[in-house]
């Protein structure tokens, strides 16, 4: 098979890059190692930045999301019994977040590249890729194919192959592991409030999110080698009521079937650099940050704007400067977008018991942020996430 960018990984990175391309007039194949229904039905996150939504508007994939996805302009950061309003839009600049789900986003482009005739291969995993260093470079599949491309894009996520592509030598990997993992559910229950609700409890983290009218989207700080099985319906539904109560006893979570429940692990990864000769990493494959800033999908989306922006100028002109800054540019967003979403883990999550210095230090910081004006526009900025020019 010949094309212009073989594209690993039909997350929201590879999906929205072959769709971006697709409309500069540039020929790509998507290679998807498991089904459409696995792809379709893997249940993540759910909030999409303002950057996100617009570039999802502006392409024309953005319909469902308008019609089904819940705008908000503000969330609640709860601690001491008590809850603390963050107005995001008011302090950054008008700009909010849509809850969303990840794999509605995922559908939705599925949808839109099948629809406009896009190469779009399910079950074809890569298995290894080849002639990076010169301009012909290869992916070999599972199944003996072999797909001959200009450039690559590695949007396999963390444990897909195309990072292992990438000589050792030619890798520096920054990695923090957190104590901890998030127990997550969804439930048929209708959502406990407008907002989302970032609480820090003594017996740790809790988190009240959605999906609809209908469905709530709960997660818990739980010890890092947790069982799910540890945890049946009614322990969760305790747990939850007891870190989100409020000191008044006025808040009660709206409680329903629980038809999903997964843990995961919270790490910090960066692989620099994003690109090797004609291979260039974007979302997950190159970066992960823990959930509590919910970035993953955007800092995906964000590097494939960058990359489609390059690819567009060297196609159309042969013109390499942007792709040669591809790396530089994505870095400086991701290592922003990680200090913040370890700074809101540090922040919220039960740390090290045994310190009690370092919890009157959290407490200080989680007062001065709902407090302080400039504080919390800090967070609001970085929440709803910064425009792509100004990082
Ligand atoms: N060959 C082909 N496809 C592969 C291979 C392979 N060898 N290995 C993995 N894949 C596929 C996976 O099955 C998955 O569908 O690559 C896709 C990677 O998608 P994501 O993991 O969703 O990664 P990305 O598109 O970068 O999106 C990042 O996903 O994990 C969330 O929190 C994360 O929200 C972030 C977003
Ligand atoms: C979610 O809705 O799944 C969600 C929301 C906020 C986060 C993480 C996940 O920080």
């Amino acid at each position: 098979m010949r094309t212009q960018v073989g594209i690993v990984g039909a997350g929201p990175a590879g999906l929205l890059l072959s769709h971006l391309l697709q409309r500069a007039g540039i020929e790509s194949v998507v290679l998807e190692a498991r089904t459409r229904e696995y792809v379709e039905h893997r249940v993540r996150a759910g909030v999409l930045e303002q950057g996100t939504v617009d570039v999802l508007t502006e392409t024309g994939v953005a319909d469902r999301l308008h019609r089904e996805g819940m705008v908000h302009r503000g969330l609640e950061l709860r601690f001491g019994g008590r809850g603390h309003r963050i107005a995001l839009s008011e302090l950054a600049g008008g700009r909010a977040i849509t809850v969303y789900g990840q794999q509605e986003v995922v559908k939705d482009l599925i949808a839109a590249r099948l629809a406009a005739g896009g190469e779009l291969r399910f079950e074809a995993g890569a298995e290894a890729i080849e002639g990076l260093d010169g301009d012909r470079p290869v992916v070999r599949l599972a199944s003996g194919e072999e797909v001959r491309c200009a450039v690559v894009a590695g949007c396999d996520g963390f444990h897909g192959v195309s990072r292992g592509a990438v000589p050792d030598e030619a890798l520096t990997v920054y990695e923090r592991v957190y104590p901890f993992a998030w127990l997550g559910i969804l439930a048929r229950a209708a959502p406990s409030s407008e907002e989302l609700i970032y609480t820090h409890h003594d017996r740790g983290f809790a988190l009240h999110s959605m999906r609809s009218p209908e469905v709530t989207r709960l997660y818990l700080q739980v010890a890092p080698d947790e069982e799910v099985e540890a945890w049946p319906d009614e322990r969760i539904w305790e747990e939850l009521q007891t870190r989100m109560a409020t000191a008044d006893g006025g808040f009660l979570l709206n409680e329903g079937e629980i038809f999903e429940k997964g843990i995961a692990p919270m790490r910090s990864f960066v692989a620099e650099p994003m690109r090797h000769g004609r291979l260039f990493l974007a979302g997950d494959a190159a970066h992960i940050v823990p959930a509590t800033g919910a970035k993953g999908l955007n800092l995906a989306v964000a590097d494939v704007r960058v990359l489609a922006r390059g690819l567009r100028a060297f196609f159309e002109r042969g013109d390499e400067q942007e792709l040669d800054a591809y790396s530089e540019r994505c870095l400086r967003r991701v290592w922003r977008v990680q200090h913040f979403s370890w700074w809101m883990t540090q922040m919220l999550h039960r740390l090290d018991v045994h310190d009690p210095f370092e919890a009157r230090l959290q407490r200080s910081q989680l007062e001065y942020v709902v407090r302080s004006e400039a504080a919390a526009r800090t967070l609001a900025e970085n929440y709803v996430g910064l425009e792509l020019e100004d990082v």
